[in-house]
């Protein structure tokens, strides 16, 4: 049981009676986290590699350990490959401007699914209009709603420069088998980018173990402070592709005439950086593997399951998965009769966070054939009781609703 991890959080022991369910949207922050960052500022705080004194020299090393440290949590071989950027957006978007501007020409395809968060859909649809290039968009297997690989394996051909795929749906939970994807793209000779934003929080990542090209995540997701996210990409990759941005910090030497840039990951990290968050992403992961991911998972999906059986008792609802596909703690709902967005406000008044809309994946909620729906997610710091308030908070909008 996890339930005792209620009291490390700050917030949730600061407002009794809150149930928070958008953990999906972003966590929130241990106090462990908050307490490492805070003392990052009050004792080694200093703007990094520049200054030749001992306070900077300290500040630099924990940006540094923090490197070290994200490296070896998702097995990446070489710090030098993780490049610290704002959120899983830019990250995003940094690999679309700088390798994708190199890689894709006219007639080229990029292959994306259906279930994408927007920041793994627009960069890449934007990019293939620019370069007239083609937009593939894979689906899901309308039973399972799991990845359909039989149409991404004939989406792939030899003209498909990149497979972009989340390693877990931020609407449904849905986790593709990412040996697969990349099998399929190494046979092809194209790059793959995951989408770890919804799947690091959950899991143990070995990229070892399928070799993406790239992956990326956001540190608020992960109990570290917003603000603070991962690019990953494999080291040749970073070597050839050109800045995102330019000034300072990113280069080796500027003439009036002529700039010559930094090696990765400096080239990719132009101005001063969010050096709290490297430390808070540092601080999350000891806290995060140190309870272990079998035991988050277990308790996350219990919760989600609970909360599924007893919706299922209650009627009335809509559930997106079957019980046994119910992963990362994310389970999607609507009420029947109810918009999702006067049940989430419902759910507000009761101080039951949960979220309700397209959740930045409008063509997946569209290939749902729904406008909108509500997604409760659990994490770490739920508990039993979470469940009960979120269907006694349903069963009230039923009764407000159905009278
Ligand atoms: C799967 C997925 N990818 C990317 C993002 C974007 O993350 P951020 O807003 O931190 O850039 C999100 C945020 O919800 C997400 O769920």
């Amino acid at each position: 049981m996890l339930e005792r991890f209620r009291k490390d959080f700050p917030v949730l022991e600061n407002n009794p009676g809150l149930t928070y369910l958008d953990s999906a949207a972003s966590t929130q922050k241990p106090a462990v986290v908050l307490e490492k960052t805070d003392r990052f500022y009050r004792f080694d705080y200093a703007n990094i590699h520049r200054g030749i004194y001992r306070l900077s020299e300290r500040a630099t090393a924990s940006y540094e350990a923090a490197r070290k440290r994200i490296a070896e949590f998702i097995g990446a071989a070489a710090p030098e490959s993780i490049v610290y950027t704002r959120n899983a957006t830019e990250s995003l978007n940094l690999i679309a401007a700088t390798m994708g501007e190199q890689a894709v020409q006219k007639g080229d395809e990029i292959v994306v699914t259906v279930m994408e968060h927007h920041a793994n859909f627009v960069p890449w649809q934007q990019l293939a209009a620019k370069k007239g290039a083609i937009l593939k968009v894979v689906g899901l297997d309308r039973e399972t709603l799991e990845l359909d690989m039989t149409a991404l394996e004939s989406a792939v051909t030899g003209k498909t420069r990149f497979i972009c795929c989340t390693m877990a749906s931020n609407v449904l939970g849905t986790t593709p088998d990412m040996a697969e994807v990349t099998k399929l793209a190494k046979k092809s000779g194209a790059l793959t980018v995951f989408d770890a934003a919804q799947f690091v929080p959950h899991h143990k990542l070995d990229i070892s173990t399928f070799d993406p090209d790239f992956l990326v995540l956001s540190g608020h997701k992960m109990l570290a402070l917003d603000g603070f996210g991962i690019l990953y990409g494999k080291p040749e990759h970073l070597a050839a592709m050109p800045p995102y941005m330019t000034g300072g910090d990113m280069i080796e030497n500027v003439t009036i005439k002529k700039t010559t840039y930094a090696e990765p990951p400096q080239k990719f990290e132009a101005g001063t950086p969010f050096m709290g968050g490297a430390v808070s992403l540092h601080a999350a992961i000891d806290y995060l593997e140190n309870i272990g991911f079998d035991r988050i998972q277990a308790h996350e999906t219990r919760l989600a399951k609970l909360a599924d059986e007893k919706f299922r008792a209650l009627g009335k609802v809509k559930l997106y998965r079957k019980p046994d596909r119910i992963h990362n703690g994310i389970l999607p709902f609507n009420v029947e009769g109810v918009h999702p967005h006067d049940v989430a406000t419902i759910l507000g008044d009761m101080d039951i966070c949960v979220r309700a809309g397209h959740h930045c994946a409008q063509p997946l909620i569209r290939f749902m054939d729904e406008m909108a729906m509500v997604r409760a997610s659990f994490y770490i710091y739920n508990t039993e009781e979470d469940v009960d308030r979120l269907i006694a908070g349903v069963k009230k909008t039923l009764e407000v609703f159905h009278k």
